[in-house]
C-alpha cells in the first residue's frame, strides 16, 4: 500500500487475499477487496492531505497447489439454468453482500430474505438513510440490477457503499434472492 502512512486508517473488511485460492491456467476471476478508509484520517495533519491511495498485489506461484481451496466463484458455467444461477448467486451473496446483509436480521445493511416485492426502505427496525426511506421503489429483479450497478446512481444519497460491476454476478445474486421468495419453487439454494 502506498503511501505507507495510510496503513493505520485503511481497513480491509474482506479480501480475496485473506485465503489462499487456486486459480488454474486460463481461468479468470474477479478478486474483490472490500475496504473503508477511517474518516479519522482527515484530522491527521501528516496523512490527511493525501488524496491517492494505491493498493497493489503480487501473485506468486503456489508452493502446494493441491492444498489450495477451489472456490465456487471460479467456476465458469456457460449458460446456467435458473437453478445454477441461484446456486452461484448464493456464493456471490456470501462473498459480496454477507458482510453487511443477512437474510433474516438487520446488520450494517437491512435484512434481504424477502426483499423482492418489498418496498425500498421498509425492513422493520432498520435505520435507513433518508433518501432510501423516502424512495418510491418496490424491489424487482430489474431495479435491483440498477441498484447493484451503482446504488447512489439509482437513489441519490443512498448509503450502500459498494456496487457489483459484473453483470453475471448481479444476475446470479438476484436469482438467488428470487429463489428465497415464498411461493417460488424451492431449490437447494433456498436454504441459507
Ligand atoms: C459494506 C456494506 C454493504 C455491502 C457489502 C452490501 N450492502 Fe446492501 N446495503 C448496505 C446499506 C448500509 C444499505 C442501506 C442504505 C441506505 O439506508 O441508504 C443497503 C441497502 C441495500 C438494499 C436496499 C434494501 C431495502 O430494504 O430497501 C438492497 C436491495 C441491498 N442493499 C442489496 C445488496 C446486495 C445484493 C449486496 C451484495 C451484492 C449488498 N447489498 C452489499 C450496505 C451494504
Amino acid at each position: 500500500m502506498q503511501p505507507d502512512a495510510v496503513g493505520r486508517y485503511f481497513d480491509k473488511i474482506q479480501c480475496f487475499c485473506f485465503e489462499e485460492e487456486k486459480l488454474g491456467p486460463g481461468q479468470t476471476a474477479e478478486m474483490p477487496v472490500l475496504f473503508y478508509v477511517d474518516p479519522a484520517i482527515l484530522s491527521d495533519p501528516d496523512v490527511g492531505k493525501i488524496s491517492t491511495i494505491t493498493l497493489s498485489y503480487t501473485f506468486f506461484r503456489s508452493v502446494r497447489p493441491e492444498g489450495a481451496s477451489d472456490l465456487g466463484r471460479f467456476e465458469q458455467a456457460a449458460a446456467p439454468s435458473d437453478h445454477a444461477s441461484a446456486e452461484r448467486g448464493r456464493e456471490v451473496f456470501a462473498v459480496r453482500c454477507g458482510v453487511c446483509h443477512d437474510l433474516e436480521h438487520n446488520k450494517s445493511g437491512p435484512m434481504l430474505g424477502n426483499v423482492i416485492g418489498r418496498k425500498a426502505g421498509k425492513a422493520p427496525g432498520y435505520a435507513y438513510s433518508i433518501p432510501l426511506a423516502a424512495a418510491d421503489v418496490t424491489w424487482s429483479p430489474d431495479n435491483l440490477d440498477k441498484w447493484l450497478q451503482g446504488p447512489k446512481g439509482f437513489i441519490a444519497g443512498a448509503r450502500m457503499p459498494v456496487s457489483v460491476p459484473d453483470s453475471r454476478d448481479r444476475r446470479d445474486v438476484i436469482a438467488y434472492l428470487e429463489s428465497l421468495q415464498p411461493g417460488r419453487p424451492t431449490t437447494e439454494a433456498a436454504v441459507p
